[in-house]
C-alpha cells in the first residue's frame, strides 16, 4: 500500500532513501517524502512532495539535505488527498518526532480529539499524525524515546509498519510491525528498515523479518528486537537469495514487459524438480496432503484478490473435473465477511503473489479459527500468509515489480496444475498413463510460452488496429471464460479501458445489446469440445458489426475464416491451455496501455500490494 524506507549508518541518509523509495514505488506513488536528521542543525528536517519520488528527488536537489538518520515513505492515500501535506513523514507539534507508517489507524479520531483538547494541533488529514503526536505526548512524560513508542502502541488499533525516528536520540531509528509487512535490513555499520527486500537489496541480502506486535530498535551497529511485553527475542537472520537484475529493468520499456518475457523461466522453475524422479507423481516441497490427509477432506475452498483469484478460479475448474472434490470459491473480501460453510474437513487454498493482502491474509485467518486445513500459495517468501497459514507452497516467480501482475499468475496457474495432478493421484483419480501424457505437456510449456512471446510484434500491431477501441469484451467457456476474466482485468488495469468478461453462452442473455458496429469482442476459444459453441457466439457478435480478435489452438481453419485478427497458441492438453491463452491477453494489454501513453508499472489508483481492506 504505501513503501517505507529507513536508513541509520555512516553515509548520507538522503540518496539510499531517495534510491529505496524508487524501488518501493510500485508500492504507492502519489507522494513522497523523508525526514533526515541533520547535524548541522540538531533537528530533524522534512521534505515531501506530491507525485512521484522524482518531484521530491527534484525538491530536494533544490534544497539539499543530509543527515546520517532518516526514514522515507511513498505514500498511496487512505486518509486525505494526495498533497504535500498529507503526504509522510509526519511530524509531532514541536518537531521533535518523525514517523512514516504504511497500514491504517482505525481509532485515530479518538485519539486525536483527547490530544486536540490537550493542546495538540494537527495539520493533516491523516491517520498518521496522531502517532506522531501521541509518541510526542508520552515522551514528554517518560522521557524515553522506546518507552514512548511501547506506551503509543497500547493506544493504537488497526494495523501499521511504523518507522520513526527522534530528534533527542540521533543514534536510532524505532520500528514497529502490526498487519502490514517490515523487514530490517543488516549491514555492516549500517542498517535499514524496508517494506521489502527491493529497497536495500543493493546494500545487502541480510534481514530480520519483523512478525507482528515486534518493536525493534535499531542503531548502527546493533539491533534490538522486543515483544510487545517488553522482553528483548532473537530471531533468525533470513538471508534473501534474489539478485539485484531480478529488481531491475535489464533493458526493457518496463517491469511489466520484462515480467511478461520472464514467463518461460518462471514456469520452468516452477515445475523443477516438482516431478518424482520414478514419474509417478508430484513433490510439493514436503507439504502434507497425502492420501491419508485427503481422505479426511470433503470440500475445497478457493480464497484470493484479483489475478491471484482467477488463478485460484483455474485450480477450482480442474480439481472439480479432475478429482470431483467439490471446490467453493470466493473474493477474500467476500468470504471473511460471509460466515463461510468450512470446518476442520476443509482445505483452504489461499493464493497470492504479496503474501501481505489484507483480505487474503484475514481469509486465512478465519480459515484457521474454524479449524481448516490452509495451504497458502505465495510468492514473496517470508511474506505474513506464507508465515500463517499452515503449509505454503511458494510460486518462485521472483520479485514481481509492476503492479499488473503477469509472471506471478503463469506461477500461480503452474501451482494449480500441479497441485491438481498431487491430488489425483494421492486420491487415485488419475491413472499413470494420463499424469505421464500431462506431465509431458507440461514440460513443454515454457518453449510454447518462449512461442507465442515471438508473435509478440503482431499484438503490437493489433493495438495499433484497436486503439480506438471504448469497450472491449472478452468472451470465452469453461477454462477459456476464467482466462477472459484475467485478460479483462489487465487491460481495465493499465489501459484504463471498459471491459467486460462473459461467459460466451450468457452473452445472449442481455450485454449482446451492448455490441454494436466497431465493438470490440475477444474470443478465446482452446478448448476443442466447446469451439464450435463459442464460435457460433463469435458469429452473433459478428453478425452485430463487431470486431473480433480470437485467441485460439494453432492450425484451427475456422478462426482464420471467422476472425478479423487471431493469435494462436501452440497445441497442448487442453487442461494446460489457461497458461498459454493468457499470454497474448498481456501482450495486449500492455501495449494498448502503451499506445494510450499510459504508466504501465504505475496505473493509476493501483498500488501492488493491497493491505488494507
Ligand atoms: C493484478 O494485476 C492486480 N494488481 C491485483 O488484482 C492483484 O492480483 C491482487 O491485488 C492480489 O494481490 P496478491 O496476489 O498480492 O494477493
Amino acid at each position: 500500500m504505501c513503501g517505507i524506507v529507513g536508513y541509520v549508518g555512516d553515509r548520507n541518509a538522503v540518496p539510499v532513501l531517495l534510491q529505496g523509495l524508487k524501488k518501493l514505488e510500485y508500492r504507492g506513488y502519489d507522494s513522497a517524502g523523508v525526514a533526515v536528521y541533520s547535524e548541522t542543525d540538531g533537528e530533524v528536517v522534512v521534505c515531501k512532495a506530491k507525485g512521484r519520488v522524482e518531484n521530491l528527488e527534484n525538491k530536494l536537489y533544490d534544497h539539499p539535505v543530509k543527515g546520517r538518520l532518516g526514514i522515507g515513505h511513498t505514500r498511496w492515500a487512505t486518509h486525505g488527498v494526495p498533497s504535500d501535506v498529507n503526504a509522510h513523514p509526519h511530524f509531532s507539534s514541536s518537531g521533535e518526532v518523525a514517523v512514516v507508517h504504511n497500514g491504517i489507524i482505525e481509532n485515530y479520531m479518538e485519539i486525536k480529539e483527547i490530544l486536540q483538547s490537550k493542546g495538540y494541533e494537527f495539520v493533516s488529514e491523516t491517520d498518521t499524525e496522531t502517532v506522531a503526536q501521541l509518541i510526542e505526548y508520552y515522551y514528554n512524560d517518560c522521557g524515553d524515546i522506546t518507552d514512548a513508542v511501547f506506551r503509543a502502541l497500547e493506544k493504537i488499533d488497526g494495523s501499521y509498519a511504523l518507522g520513526i525516528i527522534c530528534r533527542d536520540f540521533p543514534d536510532r531509528m524505532i520500528a514497529a510491525k502490526k498487519n502490514g509487512p517490515l523487514i530490517v535490513g543488516l549491514g555492516e555499520g549500517e542498517n535499514f528498515i524496508a517494506s521489502d527486500m527491493t529497497a536495500i537489496l543493493k546494500y545487502t541480502r541480510n534481514t530480520y523479518v519483523l512478525e507482528d506486535d515486534e518493536v525493534a530498535v535499531i542503531y548502527k551497529d546493533d539491533v534490538k528486537i522486543f515483544n510487545l511485553d517488553r522482553q528483548e527475542i532473537s530471531k533468525e537472520v533470513y538471508v534473501v537469495n534474489w539478485s539485484i537484475e531480478a529488481a531491475e529493468k535489464s533493458g526493457y520499456d518496463h517491469f511489466m514487459l520484462k515480467e511478461i518475457f520472464e514467463q518461460p523461466k518462471v514456469v520452468s522453475d516452477n515445475l523443477n524438480h516438482r516431478f518424482k524422479a520414478d514419474g509417478t507423481g508430484v513433490y510439493l516441497d514436503g507439504i502434507k496432503l497425502d492420501r491419508e490427509v485427503l481422505k479426511s477432506i470433503n470440500k475445497i475452498y478457493v480464497v484470493a484478490c484479483g489475478t491471484a483469484y482467477y488463478a485460484g478460479l483455474v485450480g477450482k475448474f480442474l480439481i472439480e473435473k479432475i478429482v470431483r472434490i467439490p471446490v467453493n470459491s470466493d473474493v477474500a473480501s467476500e468470504f471473511r465477511y460471509k460466515d463461510p460453510l468450512i470446518d476442520e474437513n476443509t482445505l483452504v487454498l489461499a493464493i497470492s503473489q504479496s503474501g501481505e493482502t489484507a483480505d487474503t491474509l484475514e481469509a486465512v485467518r478465519l480459515a484457521k479459527r474454524r479449524g481448516a486445513k490452509v495451504l497458502a500459495i505465495v510468492n514473496v517468501v517470508g511474506s505474513t500468509i506464507a508465515r500463517e497459514a499452515g503449509d505454503v507452497l511458494y510460486t518462485m516467480a521472483g520479485p514481481e515489480i509492476s503492479v499488473a501482475s503477469t509472471k506471478a499468475f503463469s506461477a500461480q496457474v503452474t501451482a494449480m496444475f500441479l497441485l491438481t495432478l498431487h491430488i489425483a493421484m494421492e486420491s487415485g483419480r488419475m491413472s499413470l498413463e494420463e499424469f505421464r501424457e500431462i506431465k509431458h505437456e507440461m514440460e513443454l510449456l515454457p518453449s510454447h510460452i518462449n512461442a507465442i512471446l515471438s508473435q509478440a510484434p503482431i499484438v503490437k500491431r493489433f493495438m495499433e488496429k484497436y486503439i480506438d477501441s471504448k469497450n472491449v469484451f472478452y468472451i470465452g467457456r469453461g477454462l477459456d471464460y476464467i482466462v477472459c476474466r484475467e485478460g479483462s482485468l489487465k487491460l481495465k488495469e493499465i489501459a484504463y479501458l471498459h471491459s467486460e468478461p462473459y461467459a460466451a453462452g450468457e452473452l445472449k442473455h442481455g450485454p449482446i445489446a451492448l455490441i454494436e458496429p466497431s465493438t470490440l469482442v475477444i474470443g478465446v476459444a482452446t478448448q476443442q469440445e466447446l469451439f464450435t459453441k463459442t464460435l457460433s457466439n463469435i458469429k452473433e457478435v459478428k453478425a452485430r458489426g463487431a470486431r473480433v480478435l480470437m485467441i485460439a489452438m494453432e492450425g484451427s481453419t475456422e478462426t482464420k475464416e471467422f476472425a478479423d485478427d487471431y493469435i494462436f497458441i501452440p497445441r497442448t492438453h487442453p487442461i494446460l491451455t489457461p497458461l498459454l491463452a493468457n499470454i497474448p491477453q498481456q501482450l495486449f494489454a500492455y501495449y494498448m496501455a502503451v499506445g494510450l501513453g499510459n504508466d504501465v508499472d504505475k496505473p493509476r489508483n493501483l498500488a501492488k500490494s493491497v493491505t488494507v481492506e
